[in-house]
């Protein structure tokens, strides 16, 4: 069954499918498990369906909660068992995968509470063997399970089956990898919080199930896909094993799928049409692949990887060189905004107007700055009138100690002046601090404060890249102030409100990150808000002389080839945009010990911009400091 079908796809060793968006991919899976459920109720008989948490899955139940509503799909018949449990959780807490089923799907539909199974995470330490044993037992004895939907995390987990688990490894207590935890993080407000065990059902378990399907959304996904399903099985990477059933399919987006073969390198498994960008791609890889920079290729490089009709179409070599060099030199530029008064036939943005009305768009206060904080600055250095406007005030990821401390301050500052009134506001956000447990959902009052903190850092990074205060707008879209993690859903004031910011603005440029990553991302959802808001005003005057640009966000691979704009900082511009970042404090790692492990905001920020600076210098081109890469965004 696993076997595919055409040539382009010869390398991967499980049937994937590939979707525009995850909702599509989503409802595919969702029709699947109705069918399977309708055809068991007619023939009296149970169905069970092996279940994941995390952000994947959201949109499946979504869609069968609606099925349940509108099309009387019951689940009377349906026995689940969930993969996995945090270890040291009770039930209740906010992040427990019971309480996560729960919100995201059993309190909707009709299954019986008798029926479902989901690892206990407070068995006691010496208790979680006979218990893992009787969960397994309990699901052969349910007959086995019929569906088992996964998930995948970046480590190449299923379930919580990290690096190192075996083909036959059995529901177990595992440690969580530490690219699992920081993963986590947000939802637990620190990885510190972050528990360190989970109980899992074990790969063999999941592979018992007698059909399997694997979801994934978002580029952060696309390395790990590819290997799953390309590379031989290995322990190194869990999801692998899955090549050995017979009956796995992966449902996946665009995005996650950007890294197999056949969309990567599809020169590699067939024929081509040989466009600018496939060629351009090409030559990146070539040039990577027998390490040496562009203008030094040799037809006999091009012959020995394949590519030998390129070269017939396109080269020789040495034409074909310069012009791929040519090509990626355009995409550096030190003037984001355009350069005035310049020929701009080569600059990827336009010379007039200058100055230009500039919108950046930040999901969360920080991302801006982690993003293309030198680039902001650059744009204000120019001329240009910038905006940054957040679009999430970022409360929820503020932690308590975090709003505490202020709250402390401000109450010691008040008591020490004999004369000062009593500021009931904060007292009141001191007593809900001391009243709540971390994961507790804060109180509205407590949401404002922790909200207005990151305003103040916001400001404070945006001042120090030139940003007055006056263009630098909060939205605080409402779907954010009245949601959670993995609970948003975008209505018309949030779209409402990007049009009336754009509409006042009309920007020449736009910024924004979140186009390629997995929807159920905060980056992501605040994209998606502005793809609707431009749709709304597409007949706007000042549409036809915007341009969106995407900048990069915290996860995702950018290949060189992919970048339309690349704007180089100097060592003195990239202290100072990791100044910028380090103002959003609350947003510091908790534990001094993880600031060691490049684990902070800033090191991130700063080693992918030297990353992308190392690569055109391989690649034969300026050898910078650091650049921060754009796209240009086409509806
Ligand atoms: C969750 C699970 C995990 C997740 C994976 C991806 O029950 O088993 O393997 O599927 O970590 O998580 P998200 O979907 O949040 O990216």
């Amino acid at each position: 069954m696993n076997q595919v079908t055409t040539e382009s796809q010869q390398r991967e060793r499980i049937r994937i499918q590939i979707y525009d968006t995850a909702d599509e991919a989503s409802c595919t899976l969702a029709r699947e498990i109705a069918e399977l459920i309708r055809a068991r109720a007619k023939a009296g008989r149970s169905v069970v369906l092996g279940l994941a948490t995390g952000g994947t899955p959201v949109r499946l139940y979504r869609e069968l909660i609606r099925m349940h509503r509108e099309e009387g799909l019951s689940f009377a018949n349906v026995v689940t068992f969930n993969l996995d449990e945090y270890h040291g959780l009770p039930r209740e807490h906010s992040q427990s995968y019971w309480r996560f089923m729960h919100e995201q799907l059993f309190d909707h539909i009709d299954i019986p509470a008798s029926a479902i199974n989901v690892p206990d995470g407070m068995v006691p330490r010496a208790e979680v063997f006979a218990w893992c044993r009787a969960y397994e037992q309990k699901i052969k004895d349910a007959g086995g399970i019929d569906l088992q939907v996964l998930g995948i995390g970046r480590t190449g987990h299923i379930g919580f089956n990290e690096p190192g688990s075996g083909a036959d490894s059995r529901t177990r207590l595992v440690t969580l990898d530490s690219m699992t935890r920081r993963d986590a993080a947000r939802d637990f407000i620190g990885e510190a919080n972050v528990p360190r065990h989970a109980i899992t059902m074990g790969v063999g378990s999941i592979l018992d199930a007698r059909r399997i399907v694997l979801l994934s959304w978002g580029g952060a996904k696309a390395r790990v896909v590819a290997d799953a399903a390309e590379k031989p099985p290995s322990e190194a990477l869990p999801a692998s094993f899955l090549q050995q059933h017979g009956d796995v399919t992966f449902h996946v987006d665009r995005a996650s799928a950007s890294e197999l073969t056949r969309i990567k390198l599809p020169w590699l498994v067939g024929p081509v049409e040989w466009t600018p960008a496939i060629s351009r791609r090409a030559v990146v890889w070539l040039s990577r692949q027998v390490k040496k920079p562009v203008l030094k290729l040799l037809d006999d490089d091009y012959t020995e990887h394949g590519m030998t009709d390129l070269l017939t179409e396109q080269g020789p070599a040495y034409i074909l060189n310069i012009r791929i060099f040519n090509e990626l030199q355009h995409t550096i530029t030190g003037w984001p905004g355009g350069k005035p008064d310049a020929d701009d036939t080569h600059r990827p943005e336009r010379a007039a107007p200058h100055p230009k009305r500039v919108l950046v768009l930040s999901p969360e206060p920080s991302d801006d700055v982690i993003g293309m904080g030198g680039t902001i600055r650059r744009l204000v250095e120019q001329g240009h009138q910038v905006t940054v406007a957040c679009q999430t005030s970022g409360n929820l990821g503020v932690p308590d100690e975090e709003a505490a401390s202020y709250a402390d301050f401000m109450i010691e500052l008040e008591d020490s002046d004999a004369k000062g009134a009593s500021n009931t506001f904060v007292r009141k956000i001191r007593q809900q601090l001391d009243e709540k447990s971390a994961f507790d959902i804060d109180p509205p009052e407590l949401r404002r404060f922790k909200g207005a903190l990151r305003r103040e850092e916001e400001r404070a990074a945006v001042r120090a890249c030139g940003v007055t205060k006056e263009n630098s707008v909060f939205l605080d879209l409402p779907f954010y102030e009245q949601g959670r993690y993995r609970q948003f859903r975008i209505g018309d004031a949030d779209v409402d409100a990007v049009v009336a910011l754009l509409r006042k603005i009309e920007p020449h440029q736009i910024f924004a990150t979140g186009a390629s990553e997995d929807p159920s991302s905060l980056p992501a959802i605040c994209f998606s808000v502005l793809r609707q808001a431009l749709e709304k005003t597409r007949g706007d005057a000042w549409r036809r002389d915007c341009r969106v640009w995407i900048y990069r966000g915290a996860s995702g691979i950018w290949d060189i080839a992919e970048i339309d704009m690349a704007v180089p900082m100097s060592p003195m511009e990239l202290s100072a945009k990791i100044q910028s970042i380090c103002h959003h404090k609350s947003q510091r790692s908790q534990t001094p010990a993880r600031s060691q492990q490049a684990g902070e905001a800033w090191q991130q920020a700063e080693q992918h911009n030297q990353s992308v600076a190392r690569a055109y210098d391989e690649f034969g081109l300026a050898n910078y400091e650091a650049i921060e890469p754009f796209r240009q965004w086409m509806e």
